[in-house]
């Protein structure tokens, strides 16, 4: 039996990605920045066991079935082919916080199955290597490899479907202190994962075309603010990049939000009408991540508890990248 286990924390991306390439290989048409999010953590044990016949997955003790095994069976294989291993394996992954609803589960959930499955087959890959293949499975899992802010370009156009596009760090966690409070505003699953959610944009939205064309732009210029340490520039543009986003989302019918993630950015408003740098982020799901100062952290989450539809306010501080924990470690 060969075995590994890893963590690895979901990442919140300030310039979102937000609609795949045409053609194979999983690739973004966007450029992406993000920062890995400590206070949020996926465990994934690895075991390549050779009298197994089939991959075996569970998670959150659950045994996965469907779209969600297949998932992880298509990394595994991807694997297998690519180093000519034939055994099946046993994955077992829990993760500390709610999946499927925007948590960005799916990144951390891959970055740690890439992780632990690569070194529970003894490869000698580096974090670039383990950052292409959890993209090929989740593009923004590519980015939980790395902690800190981390980049994620959209590669060369038209490059070939095995060509490598891994995310690479941009800056360490002490580069621009900053805290990422969650607001929690359903326990409930997701709808529409983010798959079918970028894909619908793309085909419907009557926006899909500015989308492509400004999300660069809008990435260039927030890459820009955070070398500069410009908080306030930093969080403007994360929010007009989430905006963006969903405006064109939801102009093909896609709409993630509920009444609480709109009383969020209401209050969010407030915040800097009366002088407070919050700023506020949503991905595929209805919870807000507001962006702050550490020094303004308990009166934002003050504020944000006190929203209606607001059930919980988690903080989030900057995360280290992925990484692997002793063996025998229990996910
Ligand atoms: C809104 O990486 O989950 O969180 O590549 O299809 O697995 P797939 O999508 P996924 O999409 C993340 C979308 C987002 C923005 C982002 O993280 O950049």
């Amino acid at each position: 039996m060969s075995e590994a286990v890893a963590l690895a924390h979901p990442n919140f991306a300030l310039s979102k990605y937000w609609g795949k390439r045409a053609g194979p290989g999983n690739f973004p048409a966007v450029p992406s920045l993000s920062l890995t999010v400590a206070g949020f953590t996926t465990r994934t044990r690895v075991r390549f066991d050779a009298s197994r016949s089939f991959d075996h997955v569970v998670l959150d003790g659950q045994e996965a079935n469907g779209r969600t095994r297949s998932r992880v069976v298509d990394l595994l294989d991807r694997l297998r082919r690519a180093v000519g291993e034939e055994r099946s394996a046993e994955v077992i992954s829990r993760s500390d916080f709610p999946v499927a609803s925007g948590l960005a589960s799916s990144a951390s959930g891959f970055a740690a199955l890439a992780l632990a499955a690569v070194h529970a087959l003894d490869l000698d890959w580096d974090e670039s290597r383990v950052s292409d293949l959890a993209r090929r499975s989740s593009v923004s899992a590519a980015r939980s490899v790395f902690g800190g802010f981390v980049e994620l370009t959209e590669g060369a156009p038209g490059a070939a479907e095995d060509e490598m596009l891994a995310a690479t760090p941009l800056a360490s966690s002490g580069h621009l202190p900053l805290c990422v409070l969650v607001a929690i505003t359903t326990e409930a699953r997701k709808a529409v994962g983010s798959t079918d959610g970028m894909r619908m944009t793309l085909e419907h939205s009557p926006y899909a075309g500015a989308w492509l064309e400004e999300a660069p732009k809008l990435h260039a210029r927030l890459r820009h603010a955070l070398l500069a340490r410009d908080f306030t520039r930093v969080g403007e543009l994360s929010e007009a990049s989430a905006l963006a986003m969903h405006a064109t989302a939801i102009a093909a019918g896609v709409l993630y939000w509920n009444g609480a993630t709109v009383a969020v950015l209401h209050t969010v408003r407030g915040l800097r009408e009366a002088g407070i740098a919050a700023y506020a982020t949503i991905d595929a799901g209805p919870h807000a991540k507001v962006l702050v100062r550490p020094d303004d952290v308990v009166r934002v989450a003050e504020a944000l508890r006190a929203t209606a539809g607001v059930l919980r306010v988690i903080e989030g501080r900057i995360g280290e990248g992925a990484k692997l924990l002793p063996a025998g470690t229990h996910p």
